[in-house]
């Protein structure tokens, strides 16, 4: 059989612990048999990334945004115990977090749905994607502590003119919380989420707090609502999308009531809770996808689970393991997608398609991984396998 050729490099970027194994396992079983895969790699493991000062994670964002599709392995963001484990030369950062920096990007989470597991909430029969932008608020609040006496906030511009509002006169001790947020920021986070929505053509909410935090959250109403009319409107219209914005108690309740369907942005906070809320309520987090979106169009593709490390520990005695490689496939599916999309080889597109379909319906068929056999609410009992049979028995089903 010819393997489907490919014309741009993929950045491929690679992790840590069991979602390694995984990655090595899916190229070998599931991509390079179809695909010839062309991807520039970079070795993100946490010993590589110290021995390079994390200037590898620099040069593997800066491969995204030369090439414009990424897709990343999950990787350990070291603390303490790490350190240790790694004999690490520093407590390097979230990688995560440094790519979603360089590349001034929104992440996109959003459930793989399969027939047999149900959603908690039972009227919700589509994917519900949460955006959340990953900047600021309380993230990078200045917290005090404070005894009795005044608290104000102060503004010094740049010709040195202040502006000063009081607080609260604290007459008795209590805490004091200063956030902030940028314009540009906020920008680039709407651009992402009207972008994204129009390529996924899915309608686009947003919902924050405007009617109390006048202009904390009426500024993020107003650049979503400017931006919209300015460059997204007539796009929106043409491909029969909406963009709605509402109060974020209004937006609770209608997800809860929705069919899903839909594009959820959320401040970070909100976004926090809610991604986890909602992935917890669509089952398991190892069938949580995420996407990483950058305002000019560049996409990084990864699992949204971690490097499961338990069942690393047991995979180094030599024991097999169940670990659900479904989001990292699903990672590469939407990298080569979005690859065949750009550079127009439509057979890219459809060979992600159709092992997307072969995972899916492998699961469908009752053929599933340890903790997914637990949610396994299917009419015919399922068969937990191990990771190996399982992607044994994807291609089975990617080769008919
Ligand atoms: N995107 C990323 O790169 C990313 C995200 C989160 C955590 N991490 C890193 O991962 C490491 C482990 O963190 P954690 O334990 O908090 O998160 P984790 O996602 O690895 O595991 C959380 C829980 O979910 C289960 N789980 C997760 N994915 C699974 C899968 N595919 N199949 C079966 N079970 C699965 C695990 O067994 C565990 O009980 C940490 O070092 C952390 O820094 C990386």
């Amino acid at each position: 059989m010819e393997r489907i050729k490919m014309s741009t490099p993929l950045v491929e970027i690679d992790g840590d612990e069991m979602t390694r194994i995984l990655w090595a396992d899916i190229k070998r079983e599931l991509l390079e048999p179809f695909v010839e895969l062309k991807t520039e790699y970079y070795d993100l493991s946490l010993p590589e990334r110290d021995k390079s000062g994390d200037q590898i994670t620099v040069d593997a964002a800066n491969a995204i945004k030369k090439y414009g599709v990424g897709v990343k392995c999950a990787t350990i963001t070291p603390n303490a115990q790490r350190m240790e484990e790694y004999k690490l030369h520093e407590m390097w950062k979230s990688p995560n977090g440094t790519i979603r920096a360089m590349l001034d990007g929104t992440v996109f989470r959003a459930p793989i749905l399969v027939k047999g597991i149900s959603p908690v909430v039972k009227n919700w029969k589509q994917p519900i994607t949460i955006a959340r932008h990953a900047y600021g608020d309380v993230y990078r609040a200045t917290e005090m502590r404070v005894p009795q006496g005044k608290a104000e906030l102060l503004f010094t511009d740049l010709d040195g003119k202040e502006t000063r509002a009081t607080v609260y006169n604290f007459e008795c001790p209590g805490v004091l919380s200063a956030q902030y947020n940028k314009d540009s920021s906020i920008r680039s986070f709407a651009r992402s989420c009207f972008q994204y929505a129009l390529d996924t053509r899915q309608d686009l909410w947003f919902s924050s707090k405007d009617t109390i935090a006048k202009k904390y959250d009426g500024t993020f109403k107003s650049i979503f609502q400017e931006i919209y009319e300015a460059d997204y409107k007539e796009k929106f219209e043409a491909a029969g999308i909406t963009y709605f914005y509402t109060l974020i108690d209004d937006a609770v309740a209608r997800i809860i009531r929705s069919k899903g369907g839909m594009i959820w942005a959320c401040k970070n906070y909100d976004g926090d809770v809610m991604s986890d809320m909602v992935s917890t309520a669509f089952g398991s987090l190892a069938m949580m996808t995420s996407v990483l979106v950058s305002p000019d169009g560049n996409y990084e593709f990864e699992a949204a689970h971690g490097t499961v490390t338990r069942h690393y520990y047991r995979y180094l005695k030599g024991e097999q393991t169940s670990t659900n490689p479904m989001a990292t496939i699903f990672a590469w599916t939407g990298a080569l997608k979005k690859r065949g999309e750009l550079d127009g080889l439509e057979e890219l597109v459809r060979f992600g398609e159709k092992l997307e379909k072969a995972a899916i319906d492998t699961i469908e068929a009752g053929t599933v991984t340890k903790d997914l056999a637990a949610l396994w609410e299917g009419e015919t009992p399922a068969t937990a396998v191990n990771t190996a049979d399982f992607l044994a028995a994807i291609r089975r089903r990617l080769e008919q």
